[in-house]
């Protein structure tokens, strides 16, 4: 079991992601940038999906192509995640969407899920998670764990915009078996667990506060 942490340079995902930090990016532009950088991580992300060869007729000929053996899970962990859903379908328009709803206590830190809607079984799915800040991780942590009970096997995909050390080390210490996909590992949690420097709360920035 490991956690691979694989830190996407790219310079348009450098790009958005100075205006996705700034404090005084309007909302409207964080969820633009935001898709931008999940497009590009997604194609990241994906470069492994097996592939078989069909046969394809152009207009002149017959020739060879590839097409994607068969079609993964995509898990938008509510509701930042959803920042990266419509990403995600352009990319993988033939995908099943399942949805995760976790929300962190404010006091504890700790996971509180309220929605688990996951195709029945995932066994031989490939199953790509998308959540776009992995904090103290619990939030990942629990969503891997209700994949792992409908059957997933194999390495889970997550997809997300800023990592903190904290997080990383608390999925390898579950025993997971993850490749995460980020715009960037940054350097800490503060003492709200908020990662620093980071962004804020991605949630509150797509979709404002829910108090
Ligand atoms: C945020 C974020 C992650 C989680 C990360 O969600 O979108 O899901 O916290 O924190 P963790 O790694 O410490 O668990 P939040 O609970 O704020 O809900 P929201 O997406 O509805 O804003």
């Amino acid at each position: 079991m490991s956690v691979a942490v694989h830190v996407v340079d790219h310079p348009l995902i450098a790009d958005s992601l100075t205006r996705v930090r700034a404090k005084d990016t309007p909302n409207a532009l964080f969820r633009q940038e935001l898709e931008r950088i999940g497009t590009l991580l997604i194609a990241e992300a994906t470069k492994g999906l097996p592939t078989g060869s069909v046969s394809v007729e152009t207009p002149l000929t017959t020739t060879l192509g590839r097409q994607l053996s068969s079609q993964p899970v995509v898990v938008p962990v509510l509701r930042a995640g959803l920042g990266f859903l419509h990403a995600a379908q352009d990319l993988l328009p033939n995908a099943d969407v399942g949805f995760i709803g976790v929300a962190r206590d404010e006091e504890t830190h700790q996971p509180k899920p309220y929605v688990n809607k996951l195709p029945e079984s995932l066994a031989g799915r490939q199953v790509i998670v998308l959540d776009p800040m992995l904090a103290t991780g619990g939030s990942l942590a629990h969503t891997c764990h209700l994949l792992l009970e409908r059957g997933a096997t194999g390495t889970i995909i997550v997809v997300c915009v800023l990592a903190a050390p904290e997080g990383i080390e608390l999925l390898r210490n579950e025993g997971l078996e993850l490749a995460v996909y980020t715009a960037a590992l940054d350097e800490r949690l503060n003492e709200q667990a908020f990662i620093v420097p980071g962004l804020g709360d991605a949630g509150d920035r797509q979709f404002g506060s829910p108090a």
